[in-house]
């Protein structure tokens, strides 16, 4: 048995922070067993860190206002990363433009709520819903310096069939809560 550990990256609520927890935490697949050695925020407020809690786990906080640049923002979370060991980081609604400082150093995955290359950046739901695409749907990819711009590696799509904004959304979220904590046990697994 091996374990292979993971940081989660998060800025706002957290429901996808507690999908990997729920799922993976402490979980066996196969000969691997998944251990969040890391929940990190930039954000003091992140309703995402009492859902850490929940599960015995204390979120390093790096308040990005602190710093002058990105790249020093950056090399610190480097820092904490590559301290507590993790192989994998997922960045999960953490909203922060990241520089190759991080993307060189750190081997990360990003989750967003478009089939991408379509509808990058920070309003890809409101984007999308507006669009007369008949599908919607959530990705995951590598992190590299280009926004919401590396490899491919998840992608799950779903049919228009008259949603209401709220309905859209919730579809999208539904499909992250699963299609995130899938794609991390593949990667751990070695299978992507
Ligand atoms: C998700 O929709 C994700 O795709 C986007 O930010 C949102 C985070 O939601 N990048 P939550 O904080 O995990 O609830």
């Amino acid at each position: 048995m091996v374990t292979k550990k993971i940081a989660v990256l998060f800025s706002g609520s957290g429901s996808n922070l507690e999908a990997i927890l729920e799922k993976l935490h402490g979980k066996i697949f196969g000969d691997i067993k998944i251990e969040v050695v890391l929940t990190l925020t930039n954000k003091p407020n992140a309703l995402g860190i009492q859902k850490a809690e929940k599960y015995g786990l204390t979120s390093v906080v790096i308040d990005h206002k602190a710093f002058v640049s990105r790249e020093e923002f950056d090399a610190k979370v480097v820092e904490v990363i590559k301290k507590s060991g993790a192989e994998l980081t997922v960045l999960a609604g953490f909203m922060r433009v990241l520089t190759p400082v991080f993307c060189e150093q750190i081997k990360a995955i990003n989750l967003h709520p478009s089939l991408l290359p379509l509808f990058k950046g920070a309003h890809a739901i409101d984007e999308s819903f507006a669009s007369d695409m008949q599908v919607g749907g959530v990705s995951v990819h590598l992190v590299s310096a280009e926004l919401d711009g590396g490899k491919i590696i998840a992608q799950e799509a779903f049919a228009r069939e008259g949603k209401t904004r709220d309905e859209w959304e919730a579809k999208i979220h539904e499909i992250e809560h699963e299609i995130l904590p899938r794609t991390i046990v593949k990667i751990l697994k070695g299978e992507i």
